[in-house]
């Protein structure tokens, strides 16, 4: 897409926030409730509006209530993106008073630059690792898995190891302390969601698709460059790996089938 085309979609695309109800009410009950000004965060960041009604809702329909101290885990924290809103919200909206925030990332080249501008405010313990190698034994209150979940074709693309889903949710079990939470979000359009099965349904607090009508809107217009992607969201408690079943990924069908005593079952 050539420079002119970009602007002229970005043009468009802020005429059509402007007009969509539905944003407009997620940005002004957030920026009442943060103090934070449009212009701050930008349309760049759009996406931050739509992650913390995400959060919210997720919080909400969970009926979760934080202790006044809790270490997280942010899983495969990228350029810190997320993470900083992440905090901010478990600070403003959950008042838990004091949150110590952990990262693991695998790219650190990537993404040290990044993280590091956008953390110098708080204090964040980054493990430069693969989450697999993180063997911080039952440390965690909240473990956080915001759209890292892929199969192994993804995962080749992006140059980080593949892990089937029984041993990388049985490796963040044991991460957490007991009754520890783990926040998933996954992209709802590219199968991923289906990962989500594995979380047996008892254990499960919420589990709902999130899909904003401009994000929707944004995604078919850049090519889902810009928009906040739909997703699926689930919160659990430990334990909350489904050890009856198991996880495979059919890769020429991008998807994972939950295979349980014989049945599959693909959502
Ligand atoms: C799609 S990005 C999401 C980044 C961030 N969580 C966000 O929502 O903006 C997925 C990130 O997970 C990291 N990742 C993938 N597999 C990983 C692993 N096994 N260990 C640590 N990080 C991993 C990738 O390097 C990438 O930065």
């Amino acid at each position: 897409m050539s420079w002119f085309e970009t602007r002229r979609i970005n043009k468009n695309v802020r005429n059509l926030v402007s007009l969509d109800p539905q944003c407009q009410t997620i940005i002004e009950r957030i920026e009442n409730s943060y103090g934070l000004q449009r212009k701050q965060l930008g349309l760049r960041n759009l996406s931050n509006y739509f992650f913390i009604d995400m959060l919210e809702q997720a919080f909400e329909k969970a009926d979760l209530k934080l202790s006044s101290e809790i270490t997280v885990l942010d899983v495969g924290t990228g350029k810190w993106d997320y993470a900083s809103f992440l905090l901010d919200f478990l600070v403003c909206w959950k008042r838990a008073r004091i949150v110590h925030l952990e990262g693991v990332e695998f790219h650190r080249k990537k993404n040290r630059r990044s993280v590091e501008q956008k953390a110098k405010d708080c204090e964040l313990n980054i493990y430069w690792d693969d989450i697999m190698n993180l063997s911080k034994k039952e440390r965690y209150d909240i473990v956080f898995v915001n759209h890292m979940l892929s199969g192994p074709s993804h995962c080749k693309d992006w140059g980080v190891p593949y892990h089937p889903a029984s041993q990388f949710f049985s490796h963040l079990q044991s991460l957490g302390k007991q009754n520890s939470l783990i926040i998933i979000t996954a992209y709802y359009w590219a199968g991923e969601s289906a990962i989500i099965n594995c979380i047996s349904e008892q254990s499960k607090l919420a589990n709902f698709d999130y899909k904003p009508s401009v994000g929707k809107t944004l995604e078919s217009f850049l090519y889902g460059y810009i928009g906040f992607h739909n997703n699926s969201i689930c919160v659990a408690k430990a334990p909350y790996l489904d050890l009856q079943s198991s996880i495979q990924y059919d890769e020429s069908k991008e998807k994972w089938d939950r295979i349980l005593g014989g049945l599959s079952f693909v959502k």
